[in-house]
């Protein structure tokens, strides 16, 4: 277990193959700051992980590390939000209530090949999917912690 608090955020080797716990929303948001730092553009988040995992709230603290003042809501009305991360756009899609065959028909590549940064919650309803680099983020629920497994795929 790595303390949030002891990570040296300039060395992003840790994320490439690392897993976290977190014991409140405050550290997984603390975590997703962190994380950011491994984002530019061109870069593609998956987020997984079941109902109130802390998808949104990983995403809450990446959208805050850039400055944005708003933050990622939940889920369900919108399906993209957009913020800035330093010269390019920050998009959190959420796909929660796509179908695995209709993932493709709503234009998803026009931002995650945009290069921008997408960080895309319910990530697990796209199939066929073209680009093999991308990062990988599991979140699992302990009781009230969190193991948030993070993986660079190539
Ligand atoms: N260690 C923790 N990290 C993150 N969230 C936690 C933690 N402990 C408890 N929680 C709670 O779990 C919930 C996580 O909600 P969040 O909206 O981030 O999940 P989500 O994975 O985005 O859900 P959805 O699939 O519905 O979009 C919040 O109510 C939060 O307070
Ligand atoms: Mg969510």
């Amino acid at each position: 277990m790595i303390k949030n608090k002891k990570l040296n955020t300039q060395d992003i080797n840790i994320f490439k193959e690392g897993t976290f716990i977190t014991k409140t929303p405050h550290e997984t948001r603390n975590l997703g700051k962190s994380f950011a730092t491994v984002l530019k553009a061109g870069v593609i988040v998956f987020l997984k992980g079941e109902l109130g995992s802390g998808k949104t709230t990983f995403t809450q603290g990446i959208v805050k590390a850039f400055g944005n003042k708003g933050f990622a809501r939940s889920s369900s009305f919108m399906l993209v939000n957009e913020y800035k991360a330093n010269n390019v756009k920050l998009f959190h899609l959420d796909l929660y209530k796509l179908e695995p065959s209709n993932v493709w028909d709503i234009g998803i590549e026009e931002y995650i090949y945009s290069n921008n940064i997408s960080i895309i919650e319910w990530a697990d309803r796209i199939v066929d999917f073209k680009n093999d680099s991308h990062w990988n983020v599991e979140i699992s629920n302990m009781y009230s912690k969190r193991k948030i497994k993070i993986k660079k795929k190539k």
